[in-house]
């Protein structure tokens, strides 16, 4: 047999299969085998590499040259140049946001350069559905290392020395929790992966899952081994079908394989997992809610303490931990804390993945050292603000977190410089946001998602979020008055301080960061009844300029509610009764005559 000359990885992420990837794997291996290059070509399935807008990718190795946007065409065209011929197809390769192209290997792109892959270490690099694959990246080397020659002492120490945080948004220190859960008298412990990701725009969860299930396999068996549990949950949400077939398949292939099940590894450790799929409310990603959903009750959350680790599932001793903490796990093991804790600040050590979305250039995963700044991470690894526009503020830690205006762009990102700035890191959503975006109509978009997601159980919660939203809604349309803006601040602390859980504790928060860093915009609302980013549509006007209107008529002939009247090639006028704002207009006028105005 022909030894392999070229490995083409192509992304199996879920962005990448909803944007065609099935297709273009089939024509990929149908042109292969047209050329008869299917024994020299080797094609590999892998999870998503992060830069899930350019979808569908493929990475061609042993240059690593990087193609993307792919179609079942323009696969062949690439097969024919580049794996025939020897040449680079320049037209699908990565192209920068002012247009550049960049030959250059993957991971010089300037995407992928800064960043650090631990969690995600095995994206885009091993075949999600074999277990071979991830045994040949050291996958379970570390769960060997643990139950033949680590204490569970020792596993725990390490995970101090790493200084883990968990991922899933409070941070809780992971060696602290193993530690208590190892502590916790029981008989009987439950281990639980929190895969709920309920966070809009997050995404990091589902991509371990998709493309590295076995690392969590690996992590909850150590987490077991350590904390002295026989049986383990991972609770996922329905919307997540890949994600749930992938790690089922590597549940069946690591009981085969002997790393799950009866005696692993022919010792008299037993354990494992079972799946547990969620309906998907937001609420259900909060610990206790998530016990409860598990045991089949509501999914209201429990009062704290007792901590699942005294008290969790049915009562018993419970771990749980989030998909990207855990992800960090064996890569912790194998290296060492020391090792771990070499990336990052005092506080905030290793990595962390965010999914960068918005007014960004490229969107997607990526991970960095912690500490990292704002800047970096927008301006270089994302590409900048597209169209030229200004950076406004980025939104952390989704309707938990809070904005960081564009002053503290060059903030370090940790625990404690987010937390200062009156947000937090969260699951590591970042949502940028440009000089278009209204700071109060943000906050309402959060605020709407919470009071939607609130499980109903408190009242603070339940009805004090929804009468802040009231008063939100009062002042997008003109209506708000400046008591309004004192209520908001009172009732938004209240709620922080008498709801139950973390989400009714958190959900004021986007609309207190935006009221202390964007002020202005509020009062502009209330005082002068302006929206100063054209935003609140009972705020603006869409209005014609008689000088530049040239009467093409292409505007009346797009509005939907027949508000444009006017001759052709005379100005034309907009009913500002009829007109609902729908924009439309403003993008067919060739002569720049429409805009829209707030008084
Ligand atoms: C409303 C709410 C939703 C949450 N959703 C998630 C989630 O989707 N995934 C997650 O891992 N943690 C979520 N958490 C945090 C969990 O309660 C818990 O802290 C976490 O699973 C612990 O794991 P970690 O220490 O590894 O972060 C949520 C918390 C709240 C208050
Ligand atoms: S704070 Fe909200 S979500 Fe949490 S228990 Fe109370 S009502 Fe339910
Ligand atoms: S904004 Fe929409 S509704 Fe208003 S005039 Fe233009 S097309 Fe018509
Ligand atoms: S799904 Fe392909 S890059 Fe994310």
């Amino acid at each position: 047999m022909p030894a392999v000359e070229n490995t083409i990885v192509i992304c199996a992420g879920g962005a990448c299969i909803s944007a065609g990837e099935i297709s273009v794997k089939e024509s990929l291996e149908n042109t292969l085998k047209e050329y008869a290059l299917e024994e020299v070509v080797q094609v590999v399935e892998t999870g998503c590499m992060g830069a899930c807008d350019l979808g569908p990718i493929m990475v061609i190795y042993p240059e690593g040259i990087f193609y993307q946007k792919l179609n079942s065409e323009n696969v062949k065209k690439i097969v024919e140049e580049h794996l025939l011929k020897g040449r680079v197809v320049k037209e699908f390769l990565y192209t920068g946001p002012t247009g550049e192209v960049k030959e250059k290997p993957q991971e010089e792109l300037p995407f992928f350069k800064k960043q650090i892959k631990i969690a995600t270490r095995n994206l885009g690099v091993v075949d999600p559905l074999s277990i071979e694959e991830y045994i040949a990246r050291d996958g379970y080397f570390a769960l060997t290392k643990v139950i033949k020659d680590m204490s569970p002492d020792k596993v725990i120490e390490e995970l101090k020395k790493s200084g883990l945080r968990g991922r899933g948004g409070a941070g809780f220190p992971t060696g602290l929790k193993w530690e208590f859960a190892k502590k916790a008298e029981g008989d009987v412990k439950y281990v639980i992966c929190n895969a709920d990701e309920g966070d809009p725009g997050a995404f990091m969860d589902r991509a371990i899952l998709e493309g590295d299930p076995h690392t969590v396999v690996e992590a909850m068996t150590i987490a077991a081994y350590t904390v002295g549990a026989n049986k383990g949950f991972i609770y996922v949400r329905a919307e997540y079908p890949l994600a749930i077939e992938r790690f089922s398949r590597a549940l069946e292939t690591a009981r085969e394989y002997g790393f799950l099940g009866e005696n692993i590894l022919g010792t008299d450790f037993s354990f494992d997992i079972e799946i547990r799929i969620g309906a998907g409310a937001f609420v259900c990603g909060e610990e206790t809610a998530l016990i409860n959903s598990i045991e089949g009750q509501r999914g209201i959350p429990r009062v704290k303490p007792p901590y699942p680790a005294q008290k969790g599932l049915w009562g018993k001793p419970t771990l749980i931990n989030n998909v990207e903490t855990y992800a960090n796990i064996p890569p912790i093991i194998l290296h060492g804390g020391d090792w771990f804790a070499q990336f990052g600040v005092e506080g905030s050590r290793g990595t962390k993945v965010f999914a960068l979305a918005g007014k960004v250039n490229n969107t997607g995963l990526v991970e960095v050292p912690m500490g990292i700044t704002l800047r970096e991470l927008i301006n270089e690894i994302g590409g900048g603000v597209p169209n030229g526009k200004k950076l406004k503020a980025v939104q952390t830690g989704g309707p938990s977190g809070g904005c960081v205006p564009e002053k503290y762009i060059d903030t370090p990102i940790t625990y404690d410089t987010l937390k200062e700035l009156g947000t937090i890191i969260g699951s590591g959503g970042m949502i940028v946001m440009d000089e278009d975006d209204c700071m109060v109509d943000v906050a309402k978009f959060f605020l709407e998602f919470t009071v939607e997601e609130s499980c109903g159980q408190c009242t603070p919660c339940r009805d004090g979020t929804k009468r802040m939203l009231e008063i939100l809604e009062r002042i997008t349309e003109g209506e708000g008055t400046e008591e309004d803006l004192e209520k908001l601040k009172e009732l938004g602390e209240h709620i922080m301080k008498t709801s139950l859980c973390g989400l009714g504790q958190t959900a004021p928060q986007p609309v207190l960061s935006t009221m202390r860093y964007f002020w202005d915009e509020y009062e502009a609302h209330v005082k002068e009844k302006r929206c100063p980013a054209k935003k609140c549509k009972e705020l603006t006007r869409i209005v014609i300029d008689r000088e530049k209107c040239v009467g093409c008529t292409a505007c009346a002939r797009v509005c939907p509610v027949n508000a444009i009247t006017g001759s052709v090639r005379q100005p034309h006028e907009i009913d500002p009764e009829l007109c609902t704002r729908c924009g439309s207009c403003l993008e067919v006028c060739r002569f720049g005559a429409i805009s829209k105005v707030s008084p």
